[in-house]
């Protein structure tokens, strides 16, 4: 049995949460990361719920996101290459604005002004945040995540490797802020920690979720800057963070923002971040670190059954209090999705 207790908020409905086909249709509406910002030197594929897109940048800085099929005849815009503010295709050199995607040159053709307009990428809305580029596949993206935590401090970042898990988006976010199975799955880079998890003080306001705890030195390679405070923060659907804060040396962060591929299969990008003028670990370290510990859970997330949380109940499962950060991301995932889809004006 859950202890309600523990439940600072509202008391813990039976989840009924969002169909996973209202769970999709709310995920093409919000923003994920496609590319992280400094691998678009030359112009990167992704994939976002199922659609192929090209990942560039222009030469004046701007990111850019497009659809990746040249409609002349399916060239692969991957292997295009920028031209000042556009893209040109690889397979007969046709050139697409990046503003608008609409083509700009037709190199075969004498007269520029026949060409047919009507070929044209598709153009999403883009964000350059925290060492990724971002996009929403439909509408113009809501409101960026923010997390408060991080307000008027200054980070030095750092994208890790993105890491390809077949899970989905809200397994993947679960995985990240679970603490019970540190023991079971960490063993290697935490060494030994303790079995138990002590009560959790979770709150959930509307689509954020957070939780404080203590980091003790000694608990593993990575705890070798002295006691801090742990700070979990996650907004539904898809960033979650754990700000460390160090009473001497200043704030280091480590962020998961997984990316959904498709509705069961996400590339995680992540990152770390330390404060400018942090006095521990150095980024480098901390990063490789932290990617030790995400190739620890891939294989145990990558293995859950069902791969995407079951929105639609049909899997049996049970909940204990270490849950509750995932119960209330649950009901933050329910919410996300029942704001983006209500009519506006509603
Ligand atoms: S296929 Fe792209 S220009 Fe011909
Ligand atoms: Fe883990």
């Amino acid at each position: 049995m859950l202890d309600q207790s523990q439940i600072p908020s509202s008391p813990l409905p039976a989840f009924g949460g969002p169909k996973r086909e209202a769970a999709e249709a709310a995920m093409r509406r919000a923003w994920w990361p496609v590319a992280r910002s400094v691998d678009l030197a030359t112009p990167q594929p992704a994939i976002l719920l199922g659609e192929r897109l090209v990942v560039y940048r222009t030469e004046s800085g701007r990111a850019v996101v497009q659809s990746r099929r040249c409609p002349h005849r399916g060239g692969d815009m991957c292997q295009g290459k920028v031209h000042g503010e556009a893209i040109g295709c690889p397979y007969h050199g046709w050139q697409f604005s990046a503003e608008d995607g609409v083509v700009s040159h037709v190199p075969s053709m004498p007269d520029q002004s026949k060409r047919p307009m009507k070929a044209q990428l598709k153009t999403y809305p883009v964000i350059e945040q925290w060492g990724h580029v971002w996009t929403a596949l439909e509408g113009e993206g809501p409101d960026f995540y923010e997390v408060p935590a991080w307000d008027g401090v200054t980070f030095e970042w750092m994208a890790g490797t993105p890491l390809d898990s077949v899970t989905g988006v809200a397994v993947a976010i679960e995985n990240f802020r679970d603490v019970a199975h540190f023991p079971f799955v960490h063993e290697v880079s935490m060494g030994p920690t303790p079995h138990v998890v002590e009560p959790l003080q979770v709150k959930r306001e509307g689509l954020t979720i957070t939780m404080d705890r203590p980091l003790l030195a000694g608990a593993g390679d990575w705890a070798t800057d002295g006691n801090c405070d742990m700070h979990y923060f996650c907004a539904a659907p898809g960033i979650a963070t754990i700000t460390y804060d160090y009473p001497d040396k200043g704030k280091r962060v480590v962020v998961g923002f997984p990316s959904p591929m498709a509705y069961d299969h996400v590339m995680i990008f992540w990152g770390v971040a330390n404060e400018v003028g942090f006095k521990g670990e150095s980024l480098e370290e901390c990063l490789r670190l932290e990617e030790i510990v995400y190739r620890e859970d891939l294989p145990i997330a990558g293995a859950l059954e069902p791969r995407e949380v079951d929105w639609d109940g049909g899997y049996e499962e049970h909940s204990v209090p270490a849950d509750l950060f995932t119960l209330n991301y649950r009901r933050a995932f329910n919410e996300f999705v029942t704001r983006t889809l209500a009519p506006a004006g509603s």
